[in-house]
């Protein structure tokens, strides 16, 4: 459903010879939870913004293909892409306080996609489809949260309310950008679940971006390794955790803390999948 074929991104004020992102090609099937990790500044967050249609085009320039369903989206035109884009992909970020206007309530921030991409919606049917995304969110009492301001929601809530406004159109994509590094631990785990909820019930096909990479092993069903804006190596998570080929991947493997690294976790997450 997305494939991104070379994708190369410059910054018009960067060196002549720095790329953000280098040559990055992979896809992610229907249905399916890939995970890209990789440290600090290999390209993770350009590679997104690509595919969202958030790179400044005047500050930028890029060449390669970002197809989602066949169409062309990098080269298109801006306003099919907008709607494409408004249509099929659903992006959550990290930091859900900073992603809303704070003066203005909730509920109406959670349509807000429905409004630009559907104005003959009614009022109330947007709010109907507002309150049951909040739902599936899982946000307690939607109504009550519907009328509240970012400042009166926690961390957790104010993330759930972000992946409502995701969800609110059926998105086919989830773009998850390090959508739980601000939260902690307890949190972060029950955001994780209901993302990979969304994904089982709604066969929604989810990009999730870490440098985690315990949080990658955790969620994904396929890994792609991004190192210096490019794809390094890729394959099932088992093949990465369990059989990694590159010195690199190693190495990224090697900064889980060690009481996390032990594999039983991943053994036992793998054989449940299986049954
Ligand atoms: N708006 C921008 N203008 C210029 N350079 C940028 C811009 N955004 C990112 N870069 C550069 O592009 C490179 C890749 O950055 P990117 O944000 O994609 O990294 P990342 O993998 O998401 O890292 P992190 O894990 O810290 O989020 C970095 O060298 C960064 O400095
Ligand atoms: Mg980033």
């Amino acid at each position: 459903m997305l494939e991104v074929k070379n994708l190369r991104v410059r910054f018009k004020d960067a060196a002549p010879d720095r790329f953000a992102v280098d040559g990055a090609s992979f896809s992610v099937g229907d249905g399916e939870i890939v995970g890209l990790v990789g440290e600090s500044g290999s390209g993770k967050t350009v590679t997104a913004m690509a595919i969202s249609g958030l790179l400044p085009r005047r500050k930028s320039e890029y060449t390669g293909e970002i197809l989602l369903d066949g169409v062309e989206l990098l080269h298109g035109d801006r306003n099919l892409m907008r709607q494409m884009q408004g249509d099929t992909i659903g992006v959550i970020f990290q930091e859900p306080m900073s992603a809303f206007n704070p003066i203005m309530p909730m509920g109406r921030q959670v349509e807000e996609s429905l409004r630009v991409h559907h104005p003959e919606m009614s009022p109330a049917a947007r709010r109907s489809a507002a309150l049951t995304a909040m739902a599936e969110a899982e946000l307690d009492e939607p109504e009550i949260v519907y009328e509240k301001y970012p400042h009166e929601l926690s961390g957790g809530m104010l993330q759930r309310a972000m992946i409502a406004a995701a969800v609110i159109h059926s998105p086919k994509l989830l773009l998850a950008d390090e959508p739980t590094t601000a939260l902690d631990v307890t949190i972060q785990g029950q955001i994780l679940d209901l993302i990979k909820k969304i994904n089982r019930t709604k066969g929604t096909s989810v990009l999730f971006i870490s440098h985690n990479m315990r949080i990658i092993r955790h969620l994904s069903e396929r890994v792609l390794v991004m190192h210096r804006g490019k794809i390094v190596e890729e394959g099932s998570v088992e093949k990465i955790f369990l059989h990694p080929q590159e010195a690199y991947t190693q190495k990224l493997i090697n900064s889980i803390p060690a009481r996390d690294r032990h594999l039983t976790g991943l053994k036992e997450k793998l054989k449940g999948e299986k049954s």
